[in-house]
């Protein structure tokens, strides 16, 4: 007798973003500007914008990890300096995405998991993640992966016509992670 597959079940990969990933990812961005206070932009985005982007990530030695889920991508993470100040350059901010039709299948903690090793391989030392208060999601998800809050400035964003609070939350990283 053979099991149907559960979602969860999916054939999930955690690599590096191509070129060709970037047209989804250029979706799943938008999809955020437009519906979400994930992201305190209001303008969307061309697939120009995420080829510079990626581009401008991968010149720091930075990655851009993408999901994919039976061959689609599904989510996308990457991290970039924290401050401009050469006294931060072991702390980075981090951001994820993913799809509106494959949350919580566990994809953003596999990222999250991911980044953190590459984060770690490039000589981090500190995640930090910026997310707006009332992003339940998130905020739950990155205390599941061990972060915590370390600050909250009320009404210093603006979208939706609403005042926007930001949570920061930060993991510190071991020196080494054994897999
Ligand atoms: C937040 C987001 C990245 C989570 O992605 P996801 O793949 O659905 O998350 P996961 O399935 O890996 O969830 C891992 C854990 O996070 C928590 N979590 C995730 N989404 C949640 C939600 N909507 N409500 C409550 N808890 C949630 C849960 O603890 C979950 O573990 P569990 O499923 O065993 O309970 C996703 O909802 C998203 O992309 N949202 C829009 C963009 C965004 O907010 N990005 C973060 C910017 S800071």
């Amino acid at each position: 007798m053979t099991q149907a597959s559960s979602p969860a079940a999916s054939r999930i990969i955690i690599r590096d973003a191509t070129d060709a990933d970037l047209a989804t990812v250029r979706d799943i961005y938008n999809d955020a500007v437009v519906n979400t206070t994930a992201i305190w932009n209001e303008r969307v985005v061309d697939l120009a914008d995420r080829i510079a982007w990626a581009e401008a990530r991968r010149k720091l030695g930075y990655p851009v990890l993408v999901a994919e889920v039976e061959g689609v991508v599904a989510g996308y993470a990457s991290f970039g300096d924290f401050r401009a100040f050469e006294g931060y350059r072991h702390t980075a901010e981090h951001s994820i995405y993913v799809g509106s039709a494959f949350r919580r299948r566990g994809l953003a903690e596999k990222l999250l998991a991911a980044l953190e090793i590459r984060a770690i391989g490039c000589g981090k030392h500190v995640l930090v993640g910026g997310i707006e208060a009332g992003n339940h999601g998130s905020i739950a998800l990155h205390t599941k992966a061990g972060y915590v809050e370390v600050g909250r400035m009320p009404e210093v964003g603006r979208k939706f016509d609403r005042w926007l609070d930001l949570v920061f939350m930060q993991k510190i990283l071991p020196a080494t992670i054994t897999v």
